[in-house]
């Protein structure tokens, strides 16, 4: 670690208001000890606490934490629950008339849902999957644009016990063949085709494709919902309308009552093996962690209208979108549409039409839209923010400084939100109420969050070089396991030189308040516009193309995206030595990725060598490949290579 640094020094702090500290959930450095230091004290009794008061138990449970098959932990497990219960039916007694839902289409139409309307649009679709064999522990595969009925599909499977995993609808056939294999799924539910950018896009072929590549008998049914009107090709033995299926359906659907680690879902992302890994997340540690961090770091109020731009395809479209709001009874903003379509405004004019009070995006759209727009957030009224929320990469204090001073006009908190698929929730974040906030540090773990920075050894390092982020204690929100590889959850997560810590894979340091500054991965994990590529997952798709022969892919900064795809490939023919060869190849390669695993992980660049640069061992030597990506010169001791020529090739960038 020694070679990490910290390259940002940043000076400038914001202290909440007091009014807004006065409304605050949890109200200033002391509120916020005050829960750090409980947690302290009774870690387990911690956490019950919380589960009782937040959660409503069909049966409650008695036992905490049990960690006696460690690192395989349970928490709450012999109490019984259901989410969608606890996301709908609760509200119903309260305010079924409140809206749920404001979705808003591609074309700018708008469709409010009310907890009532969406109680029963669940209940109907459940009764619709369970006419349909559908049950308890089924794997059921969502393939969805954003829209009303992904969320209504994902809490459906929720209402029944059916564990979902979702897949990202920007992802290929191939990537959804290997998800449905893997989850030995049921069923698909997926959508004709959707609306992006003013174009229609289909969807429905991907899964067809997918079918056709085997080893999915499992799969009896794929409920197609009609959203596009474009032409579908119907497989009659298993393909349903979603229409059809819901066509005289009761509106009333009793919950299945699962235990508190009943898998609520499964979802995909890249780890360091060509493999991406299921994260099996639980039902009551799950939902309490969406739950709080609801109302500790987006500081919920009754009253707040909740955007969270995110996809439903990644955790932070499930715990934001699909699960955290409707579990506190929000009125959420859904959005079909792109941020640019029709105009770089669409965000703003959201907010303005809408009244959003907390609005949660990612570094990469805000970079992207400062780009195409910086002064367009000025020509709507903002007033009604309160609070932004920023995920997914660090934000470089340029672009925080211009979401915190043109779009939350120096009024708006903004809580820099650290966490991952696999913690489920909110880790290290800003209590906006409490703690004063800088550009560039996600400040401090949530209270019952025990993360801290250890060094190789797995010792507590406190210095501004930084080491490895870590977890020490389970939290309830975790996950459970890598569904069907236990093996790799214990070995990828809680190596033994962390002596029982999880491993988060992120490198980060602390300055002299505390807070924390993350650094970027320490694996072979790529951070594209806050979309995690393994690299090892891109070079899998690249040397399954019969052209080549071996492939390296690393990430080099990215003034949009945080960071880019660069390739250095070696092809089994001759390397190209002319312009015009090697630009056809280099596009019929990135092509080829986008049909392998999808769009977003075509690399932005490839370069072609005769050969790659490798240790005596054999070894890729991807330090230095990183350093010939970014154009550095070459300062390490490269005589070990077998033909020092190749860095030369290596640094032509086929344009
Ligand atoms: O490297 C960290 C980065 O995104 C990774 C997790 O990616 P994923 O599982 O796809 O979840 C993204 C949405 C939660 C982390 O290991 N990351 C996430 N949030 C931040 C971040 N890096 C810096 N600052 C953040 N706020």
């Amino acid at each position: 670690m020694s070679n990490i640094q910290s390259i940002l020094h940043e000076t400038r702090v914001f202290n909440p208001s007091d009014d807004f500290v006065k409304q605050a959930n949890v109200s200033g450095m002391a509120g916020y000890r005050a829960m750090c230091d409980a947690a302290a004290k009774d870690y387990a009794g911690f956490w019950a606490n919380l589960a009782r008061e937040t959660i409503l138990w069909h049966k409650p449970f008695t036992r905490s934490l049990d960690e006696s098959k460690a690192p395989f932990y349970k928490w709450f497990e012999d109490g019984e629950l259901n989410v969608s219960y606890n996301c709908l039916d609760k509200h119903l007694g309260t305010q079924p008339e409140k809206t749920a839902i404001i979705f808003e289409a591609d074309d700018g139409k708008v469709t409010k849902v009310s907890y009532r309307e969406l109680h029963a649009r669940v209940c109907q679709f459940a009764n619709g999957l369970k006419s349909r064999g559908i049950k308890k522990g089924d794997r059921v595969i969502v393939y969805m644009p954003m829209s009303v009925e992904a969320v209504i599909a994902m809490q459906a499977c929720a209402r029944i016990g059916a564990i979902h995993s979702v897949v990202f609808g920007g992802f290929s056939s191939k990537s959804l063949h290997e998800r449905i294999t893997d989850a030995q799924a049921v069923a698909v539910i997926t959508s004709d085709g959707q609306f992006r950018g003013g174009k229609a896009m289909a969807l429905k072929p991907a899964v067809d494709e997918a079918l056709g590549l085997g080893g999915c008998d499992a799969v009896h049914t794929v409920v197609v919902y009609r959203r596009t009107g474009g032409e579908v090709q119907w497989n009659s033995k298993n393909n349903i309308w979603w229409h059809d299926l819901v066509a005289g359906q009761g509106s009333s659907c009793e919950p299945e009552w699962v235990g508190a680690e009943h898998p609520l879902f499964i979802l995909y992302t890249s780890g360091s093996t060509g493999k991406p890994k299921g994260v099996q997340h639980s039902t009551g540690g799950y939902l309490l962690g969406a739950m709080l961090s609801m109302k500790w770091v987006f500081d919920y109020k009754a009253s707040d209208i909740f955007w969270c731009t995110a996809d439903v395809g990644w955790i932070t479209g499930h715990s934001y979108v699909a699960y955290g709001p409707l579990a506190m009874g929000a009125t959420q903003v859904v959005f079909e549409g792109v941020p640019t379509y029709p105009d770089a405004g669409r965000f703003w004019k959201m907010i303005q039409d809408h009244k959003v009070t907390t609005f949660y995006t990612a570094p990469t759209a805000i970079r992207s839209l400062i780009k195409l727009g910086g002064d367009l957030p000025k020509q709507y009224d903002l007033s009604s923010l309160r609070l932004l929320g920023s995920v997914g990469e660090p934000i470089n204090p340029e672009a925080w400084m211009w979401y915190y001073t043109v779009v939350g006009q120096s009024r708006c908190p903004i809580v820099d939100t650290w966490w991952q698929t696999e913690t489920g929730c909110h880790m290290i974040a800003p209590l906006p109420g409490a703690m004063p906030i800088k550009p560039g540090t996600c400040t401090l773990p949530l209270p019952g969050i025990m993360a801290t920075i250890v060094n190789e050894a797995g010792d507590e390092v406190f210095d501004q070089h930084g080491g490895f982020l870590v977890i020490k204690k389970p939290f309830p929100s975790q996950i459970r396991t890598i569904w069907g590889d236990p093996e790799r959850y214990k070995k990828g997560y809680f190596p033994e030189e962390m002596k029982g810590a999880y491993l988060a894979g992120d490198s980060a340091h602390r300055d002299e308040d505390g807070y924390f500054w993350i650094m970027g991965r320490i694996d072979d994990v790529l951070n594209v516009s806050g979309h995690r590529l393994g690299t090892m997952e891109i070079e899998s798709a690249l040397v399954a193309n019969p052209l080549v022969a071996e492939a390296a892919v690393v990430g080099k900064p990215h003034e949009i995206k945080g960071e880019a795809v660069v390739a250095f490939v070696v092809l089994k023919g001759a390397r190209p030595t002319d312009a015009a060869t090697a630009k056809k190849l280099a596009e019929e390669l990135r092509n080829w990725v986008g049909k392998e695993i999808g769009p977003i992980a075509k690399p932005d660049e490839i370069r072609f060598g005769e050969n790659l640069p490798k240790t005596r061992s054999g070894k890729i030597m991807r330090r230095l490949l990183r350093a010939v990506a970014k154009g550095e010169e070459i300062t390490q001791d490269v005589s070990t290579l077998e033909n020092p020529a190749i860095l030369e090739q290596l640094k032509e960038v086929v344009r």
